[in-house]
């Protein structure tokens, strides 16, 4: 059925033609693809790398994030821009310090109550560190499932976002889900991107509605104005 090809294909691309050699990729630690996933969130992997190096070199750890001074963390954040970023990882870390007894939490649902971590970051979190069956939502992932399933409407409308996350959960594979959702985010990194998608290689181009269609231009649908 489509959605068992549509999470296998994209498996199978990740195989062959995906990053699997980068910082946060070589890990389990809950904090360490935390602060991955909160880096990337606005920035671009090759900028993230070098910050995240040193970020890990100075806080190794959520214990030593916690006690740290909040300009200490803001010093090793600058240049990265979006400084709320890293006022909500250092309240979060002492969150996890004061109410999960310094344990990060297991549970996207958990997670997801921690400063600066909505939903679909929670369901990444939790899949990468932890192998949860969670969906994410992105922008990228919401651009990539109105293509390749002609879901009309803007996706930042209420009822359009809540008929992605049901796509989005009814999609996900019974395994492989960590290596599901990198292949989601790189899909539509990579592939699927807003203007000029490259359809000639993409896995997912037997299926997409959009491309059957020739709707690639009208979907995701613009804010209605
Ligand atoms: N953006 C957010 N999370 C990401 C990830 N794990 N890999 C690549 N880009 C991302």
């Amino acid at each position: 059925n489509t959605s068992t090809e549509f999470a296998q294909r994209l498996i199978d691309w990740h195989r062959d033609h995906g990053r699997h050699d980068l910082p946060w990729q070589r890990t389990c630690d809950p904090y360490r693809i935390w602060l991955s996933e909160i880096m990337l969130q606005q920035t671009q992997v090759d900028t993230v790398i070098p910050y995240y190096a040193r970020f890990l070199a100075r806080f190794p750890d959520i214990a030593t994030l916690a006690a740290a001074p909040l300009d200490d963390v803001l010093a090793l954040w600058s240049g990265l821009g979006y400084y709320a970023r890293a006022r909500n990882l250092h309240k979060a870390a002492q969150a996890v310090m004061a109410v999960h007894g310094g344990h990060f939490p297991a549970r996207a649902e958990a997670i997801a109550t921690l400063p600066g971590i909505g939903r679909s970051t929670a369901a990444a979190i939790a899949a990468f560190a932890f192998g949860e069956r969670a969906a994410i939502l992105d922008g990228n992932v919401k651009r990539v499932l109105c293509r390749a399933f002609g879901v009309d409407g803007f996706p930042g409308e209420r009822a359009v976002e809540q008929r992605l996350w049901t796509l989005a959960e009814a999609l996900l594979p019974d395994a492989d889900v960590g290596t599901y959702i990198q292949a989601q985010m790189d899909l539509g990194a990579t592939l699927c991107t807003r203007g000029k998608p490259a359809c000639e290689r993409c896995p997912m181009a037997g299926l997409c509605v959009a491309r059957r269609e020739d709707r690639i231009a009208e979907l995701p649908a613009a804010r209605p104005r």
